[in-house]
């Protein structure tokens, strides 16, 4: 155990004697206007009375966070110190799929208050894709009817053929906004489109290119199903859609998906060539990047801005102020994008993928990760870091507790502290001495063995895992120990 113990680790720690115990119960909170309002916060702990100072709420917060740790950890003997403290990146963010498989509430709740604890604020919803939707629309009460209930589970090698599914009411969606409104995180939920969208067709299939009937579905994958571009109805759809979505969710940041959208159909839809023709445009793509230009001007309207996965980049036409997450960028196109002043969101999935087994993906290799990326001139240009759980394989909250940390805190101390204050071992121990304080909240995190595994270890597991899915270019990654 450190002598302070504390993730993500203080900017500035400076203990003072560590031989004296600081007096917490003359604790006094100060605002200070002149400090940044970044969330930066000081402590200053002595054997007679005790401060912490922000310039707002905000930063007091993350004192307390950093409180509440010391004193899970240390007890009563919390050491005298001093902490000047603020974050490496105003972005630090955790995605929860609740589609794939759900949490509840109570789930959520514990999840969002452990990453709260880590000095995450960004909540990243994932509530619509191919295998359910799961918002309570009551503008579009078929989507609840129709959409929410997979009729079976296939996902790799476990078949269910019960019938999966339900939604989040309306009233339980504000309560987890609330809750995390209290802890400082802001919600952005995310509805994937135009692609990953069979569950939203399967209720409303005359939105595809070709109307006919579009099956929920029940496996992994990419699915050539997709919103048709040309159609003004699926544009008067989507902004009443957002219009209701806006309700529940009061926050800056929509997330309107973008990735993995085959443009199949796109190709020889009347009414998308139609719309590429009228717009001269000379590829799919620019459809693509029309549909998200259009649904961003509806939503800054409204006074939002959306942040898409980096796919949406393959199209020169993008909304001002797109914010791009980059998890999978194959044509290399974050880097010029931030160097033309674009922000990033860095979800390298080689890195930042917490479905992904620890054998692929070793704790240190997510704490290693470096979230300005190749080619990026300017830190600046990353808003910051965010490491979701896909649920395909995730089926209970065991098991996303499991996957998730202390990865979710390997991340957090990516976002929190510079590089120059951050070293991997000493990570370790401060996380070690954590996992009761994790596992009193409820969260059983996977065990320090577990953490980085030996390359044969990693070898055997990551290619047991991929069985059946795994591809060359995922090989050859994973034995380049990719990648930056
Ligand atoms: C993604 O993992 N398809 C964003
Ligand atoms: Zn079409």
């Amino acid at each position: 155990m450190a002598v302070a113990n504390i993730v993500p680790k203080p900017n500035v720690c400076v203990v003072t004697d560590a031989a004296v115990f600081a007096n917490l119960y003359n604790l006094t909170e100060q605002t200070d206007p002149a400090m940044p309002k970044n969330g930066a916060y000081e402590m200053n702990l002595t054997a007679t009375e005790s401060t912490i100072k922000a310039a707002d709420e905000q930063g007091l917060f993350y004192a307390k966070q950093t409180m509440r740790q010391l004193q899970a950890v240390h007890g009563s003997n919390v050491p005298c110190l001093v902490i000047k403290d603020a974050p490496a990146y105003p972005y630090r963010g955790i995605m929860v799929d609740s589609v794939r498989h759900m949490q509840s509430v109570q789930e959520l709740k514990k999840i969002i208050d452990a990453a709260a604890m880590f000095k995450f604020n960004v909540f990243h919803w994932h509530l619509s894709d191919d295998q359910g939707f799961r918002f309570e629309s009551e503008v579009f009460p078929e989507l609840i009817k129709e959409s929410s209930v997979r009729p079976s589970s296939d996902f790799g090698k476990v078949h269910d053929n019960t019938p999966y599914g339900g939604y989040y009411t309306k009233e339980q969606m504000k309560e987890i906004v609330d809750f995390c409104h209290e802890r400082f995180i802001t919600v952005i939920p995310e509805f994937d489109l135009p692609g990953h969208m069979s569950a939203v067709l399967h209720a409303k299939p005359e939105l595809s290119c070709k109307g006919e009937p579009v099956a929920i579905k029940t496996t992994a994958g990419i699915f050539p199903d997709i919103l048709c571009a040309g159609k003004q109805e699926v544009f008067d759809f989507l902004f009443k859609l957002f219009d209701e979505v806006c309700e529940v969710f009061p926050d800056q940041y929509i997330h309107i998906g973008g990735d993995e959208a085959p443009k199949k159909y796109w190709k020889t839809c009347p009414h998308c060539q139609k719309r590429k023709a009228e717009l001269g445009f000379t590829d799919e793509e620019q459809l693509q990047g029309y549909m998200t230009c259009r649904i961003a001007d509806y939503l800054k309207a409204k006074g939002r801005n959306v942040i898409c996965w980096n796919e949406t980049l393959a199209s020169d036409v993008l909304p001002k102020d797109l914010v791009i997450q980059n998890w999978m960028d194959k044509k290399k196109k974050c880097p010029s994008f931030a160097n033309k002043g674009g922000r990033l969101i860095y979800s390298d999935y080689y890195h930042y993928y917490t479905d992904y087994p620890y054998d692929m993906t070793p704790v240190a290799k997510t704490y290693n990760a470096n979230p300005v990326i190749k080619g990026q001139k300017a830190k600046e240009n990353t808003l910051g870091v965010e490491a979701p759980i896909w649920t395909e394989h995730v089926r209970d909250f065991a098991r996303l507790c499991y996957m998730t940390w202390p990865r979710f805190a390997a991340v957090s101390e990516t976002g929190w502290t510079k590089p120059q204050n951050k070293n991997y071992n000493d990570f370790k121990e401060r996380m070690i001495a954590l996992l009761p304080v994790l596992s009193d909240m409820g969260i059983e995190a996977a065990q320090p063995k577990e953490w980085d595994p030996n390359p044969f270890t990693r070898l055997f597991g990551t290619t047991s895992f991929f069985a059946g899915t795994v591809n060359k270019e995922m090989i050859l990654n994973f034995l380049k120990g990719n990648n930056d």
